[in-house]
């Protein structure tokens, strides 16, 4: 089934992002914007067909359209991101997500960060963040129980969302941090740790028969594909400082009717 990525330009205020744990440092727009459109050609590269929606420049942190919603075969859940700042985002890809699924909405007191999601099958492993509290993991259950996913909280320490930390690699194979998470929570999966000093390499997008990683982290590069892994490498520094990911700046579709580009 072709693949639908979803992205949106990096914002000309992307140095006002919300910021959790890092440290706020000078982020270069015009080489974010570059290393951006590289990604979206890995993308194309990977076989996706690349949809920008339209850029918000006074939303610093529009790029990470992950976490603006949940999309699965069956629905698309727009989420109530932990961060108020970033609730504005969601009426954009909203009105687009309309026209792909069935569209299911977050209400307050839920609050839930789509990069808190890691799916493998139908099992969604859910992250207990600063940004994902207990009613936006209840409210996933609602949702999600009755098309028959099971959701599976996990707990993450030191890191944004639990996707910073671990990235599904096909089949049942998962790249962990284990100084973040527990490897032994993914049960009945094959975990693959990251070498110390490459916790940043975890975040890791499987599309298609590749896995996008980020650029600088040959060990983690290496130890994939020695387990045969196709890997991408993809210069993320940038986005890096924002504390932005690979997974974070596409949202993925299996779609059987698809739009052309424009990119
Ligand atoms: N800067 C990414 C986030 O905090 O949501």
């Amino acid at each position: 089934m072709p693949v639908l990525a979803l992205t949106r330009p990096v914002s000309e205020s992307i140095a006002r992002c919300e910021l959790t744990f890092s440290s706020r440092t000078p982020i270069d727009v015009r080489t974010a914007r570059k290393q951006h459109s590289a990604y979206e050609q890995a993308l194309r590269d990977a076989g996706c067909t690349v949809e920008r929606l339209p850029g918000a420049d006074t939303l610093p942190d529009a790029v990470f359209v992950e976490d603006i919603a949940l999309v699965l075969d069956e629905v698309a859940i727009i989420t109530r991101p932990g961060a108020v700042s970033r609730r504005a985002e969601s009426s954009a890809i909203a009105e687009r997500l309309a026209e792909l699924r069935p569209l299911a909405k977050m209400a307050a007191p839920a609050t839930l960060d789509g990069g808190d999601v890691l799916r493998v099958g139908r099992t969604l492993y859910v992250g207990r963040s600063t940004r994902t509290n207990r009613a936006g993991h209840e409210a996933l259950t609602d949702i999600t129980a009755p098309l028959g996913y099971e959701v599976i909280p996990i707990e993450i320490g030191g890191c944004l969302h639990l996707k910073s930390a671990a990235s599904w690699l096909g089949e049942d194979r998962v790249l962990v941090d284990p100084a973040r998470v527990r490897p032994t929570d993914f049960h009945g999966l094959e975990t693959f740790p990251v070498p110390e000093g490459e916790g940043a390499a975890a975040n890791a997008l499987r599309v298609g028969d590749t896995v996008l990683v980020a650029e600088g982290f040959p060990r983690t590069r290496s130890m994939l594909e020695n387990a045969g892994v196709k890997c991408h490498a993809v210069a993320n520094t940038e986005l890096a400082k924002a504390e932005g990911g690979l997974t974070c700046c596409s949202l993925l579709l299996e779609c059987s009717g698809m739009p052309g580009e424009n990119p």
